[in-house]
């Protein structure tokens, strides 16, 4: 083993792959985290389904990793309908579903509460809550129906541990999320099927460049400037290895779990 190399290489020089026949979908997978946890879990061996509004990218993503075990699939994840169709394009095109990423989600209304426009506040929360919750359902209902002891992974936010960071409707959608995983593990554990949550610190993907209308550089030194971990910035590709652990059968008794990616944010008071 090159232990000078990063871990992923290492992995994958290794010849080690944590989800070898294992088939994924990852919502909002055309795009910053959602991309590279698709990258990562079709290098671990998964057959993985990229499911997102950006039909384009998503195309040329599934189109630049193994054509035959990546596929793109349109999925506004607010349509139920729309979701159920991609669970069921999985089960059918790669026999099983054994993950669940449900990792789309938009920063919403930049309001302040005085303020607060309230059809914005419900548009956050059918995608970032109620779309959430139609993954869950649909991918329960696959996994319960072919019997497989599968994982569901949502991305919560440090927004969803504490408060002030972001703005209302995301802090309240992500705080929600936090519930719903810890109230649909309750009952899913009865059928083996873990429900997690990744909850990351700040990463410049699209998302958060277009909302502080910032550069990568500039989005990620404005992060890093506030972040409790010094000396390194989160990136995408931490998060996703985050996500690949809770989709492995390395965490297989982990189950109603928030895994906080914060450098330590959420646990320090910053009380002068
Ligand atoms: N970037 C961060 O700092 C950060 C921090 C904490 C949590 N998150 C969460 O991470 C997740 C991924 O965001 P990202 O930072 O990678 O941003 P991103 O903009 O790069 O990716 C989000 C993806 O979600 C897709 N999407 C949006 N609405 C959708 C819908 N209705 N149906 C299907 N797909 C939809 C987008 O097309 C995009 O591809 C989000 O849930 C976000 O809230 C991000």
């Amino acid at each position: 083993m090159n232990w000078k190399l990063p871990m992923t290489l290492r992995i994958i020089s290794s010849g080690f792959c944590r989800l070898e026949g294992k088939v994924a979908i990852v919502t909002g997978g055309a795009s910053g985290i959602g991309k590279e946890s698709v990258q990562l879990f079709a290098e671990n061996g998964a057959s993985v389904v990229i499911a997102d509004i950006q039909d384009e990218l998503g195309h040329q993503l599934a189109a630049s990793l193994a054509p035959h075990k990546v596929s793109y699939h349109h999925c506004d994840v607010s349509d139920e309908k729309q979701v159920e169709q991609t669970t069921a394009f999985a089960v059918d095109k790669y026999g099983r579903l054994d993950v669940m990423f449900s990792n789309a989600g938009v920063v919403g209304s930049m309001e302040d509460i005085l303020n607060l426009d309230l059809k914005a506040f419900d548009k956050t929360m059918a995608i970032n809550v109620r779309g959430v919750a139609a993954t869950i359902k649909q991918a329960a209902r696959a996994m319960v129906a072919h019997n497989i002891r599968g994982s569901i992974i949502c991305t919560a936010s440090v927004a969803g541990c504490v408060a002030g960071c972001a703005p209302h409707d995301y802090t309240a959608s992500k705080h929600a999320l936090v519930g719903l995983v810890r109230s649909a593990c309750c009952e899913l554990g009865a059928y083996g099927i873990r429900v997690n949550c990744v909850a990351p610190y700040a990463v410049a993907t699209p998302l958060v460049c277009e909302a502080l209308e910032k550069g990568v550089d500039e989005t990620e030194a404005l992060a890093d400037s506030c972040a409790n971990m010094k000396g390194i910035s989160l990136k995408a590709s931490h998060v996703a290895e985050a996500a690949l652990f809770l989709a492995s059968d390395e965490s297989v008794y982990i189950s109603g779990h928030n895994l906080v990616i914060d450098g330590g944010f959420t646990v320090i008071s910053r009380f002068p």
